[in-house]
């Protein structure tokens, strides 16, 4: 029997803004979610928050996209956002996005990371969850942790994954897909996925040299677009990601290594501004300055036949102080940008906007130049 492991996340009210999440709907989460444990459509699930979002982390085995497991996440962020909206908590809803549900929470505003596969004899596992950025900020540590030596001694001198991985890169323009190998697309890989905005790591697969089955997937990251879907910027689509490790895959530290830089992501402050990742405790996952800075959480489990191991909290130990003091210092740089590019994004990719009002009033006072 396959394990199936989804992460369904939903910012359904901010506590107080858009910093964290109220222990109320944590709490509805949990209660939910362990009814349906006992009713056997899970076998298992942890439930946290990063930022604002409330994260449903759940192990199954009725495959991706399952009406059974959908419908239990929709009806939690429903049942949470009532209690929002009692609480009054901050954009009570915000990732509701429509009330037609009819079986798949996809497109209806909740972010969906899922993958189905084969356990392994021991299966570690590790849900990434971030704060105020986008879905293209996984490209930078995903490509790291399958493509690049320097991340990733085992490339070089672990025989099981010397031959690399396959990379699924969505174009989230033109709605198109591709599949690459790297290292022989390497270059041709980084060309697509360092506009982050537009291309995005959607999936990893093993080469068909692997002892891994080729046609399951290692890494998934949500990839959903909450812009696209409602037609209007209503709420960011901050991203979650998993990663499996270990035994013909990256090592838990490699993975965890590709989060090591505090890289820029996009998403920052009203949608709109770039920061840097800071990797930081669940405890600490909590946005308040300029509304960040943008941050990543880890919890890494060991799964057998659907069961979870209790979560370790992998960012929070002192081997990322220094990433989290140099996310400081980036912050203060950044911040002393104000207005200016590269710090708020260039006018396309912003959520926020009063430039086409500036320019209309500005109106005449615009004279054509010689
Ligand atoms: C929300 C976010 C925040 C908000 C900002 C303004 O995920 O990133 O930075 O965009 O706090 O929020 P509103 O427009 O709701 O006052
Ligand atoms: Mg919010
Ligand atoms: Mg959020």
């Amino acid at each position: 029997m396959k394990t199936t492991f989804s992460i369904i996340k939903a910012d359904v009210g901010g506590w107080p803004g858009h910093a964290s999440v109220h222990p109320d709907l944590k709490e509805i989460a949990n209660k939910r979610l362990s009814d349906a444990v006992k009713s056997k459509t899970l076998k298992d699930f942890h439930v946290t928050n990063c930022g604002d979002d409330l994260e449903l982390i759940m192990t199954h085995t009725n495959g991706v996209d399952s009406k059974e497991v959908h419908t239990l996440s929709w009806d939690t962020f429903l049942e949470a956002t009532e209690r929002a909206r009692d609480l009054g908590l901050y954009g009570a809803g915000q990732d509701i996005l429509s009330d037609a549900f009819s079986g798949n929470i996809r497109g209806m505003g909740p972010g969906i990371a899922e993958m189905e596969f084969q356990e392994r004899k021991a299966e570690p596992i590790v849900a990434f969850m971030m704060d105020k950025t986008e879905p293209g900020a996984f490209n930078f540590p995903i490509f790291k942790i399958f493509a690049d030596p320097f991340n990733t001694a085992g490339l070089i001198i672990d025989p099981s994954i010397h031959d690399g991985f396959v990379f699924e890169v969505w174009d989230i323009q033109e709605h198109k897909h591709v599949f690459m190998k790297t290292p022989e697309e390497m270059y041709d890989l980084l060309a697509l996925i360092g506009a982050k905005s537009r291309f995005v790591i959607k999936r990893v697969f093993p080469k068909k040299s692997s002892k891994l089955p080729a046609d399951e997937a290692v890494a998934v990251i949500s990839t959903e677009k909450l812009f696209q879907i409602a037609g209007e910027y209503v709420g960011k689509d901050d991203p979650a990601g998993v990663v499996r490790a270990q035994s013909g895959l990256p090592a838990l530290g490699e993975v965890l290594e590709g989060f090591a830089l505090g890289h820029l992501v996009s998403g920052w402050m009203r949608g709109s501004h770039n920061g840097p990742l800071m990797p930081v405790s669940v405890e600490q996952a909590r946005c308040t300055r300029f509304d960040g800075p943008p941050r990543v959480i880890a919890l890494g489990f060991q799964c057998k036949n659907g069961k979870l191991t209790q979560p370790v909290d992998l960012f929070d130990d002192p081997a990322f102080d220094r990433t989290r003091v140099e996310a400081q210092h980036i912050t203060d740089y950044m911040r002393r940008h104000g207005p200016f590019e590269p710090h708020r994004l260039p006018m396309q990719d912003m959520e926020y906007t009063t430039l086409p009002k500036v320019i209309t009033k500005l109106g005449d006072r615009f004279k054509k130049m010689k």
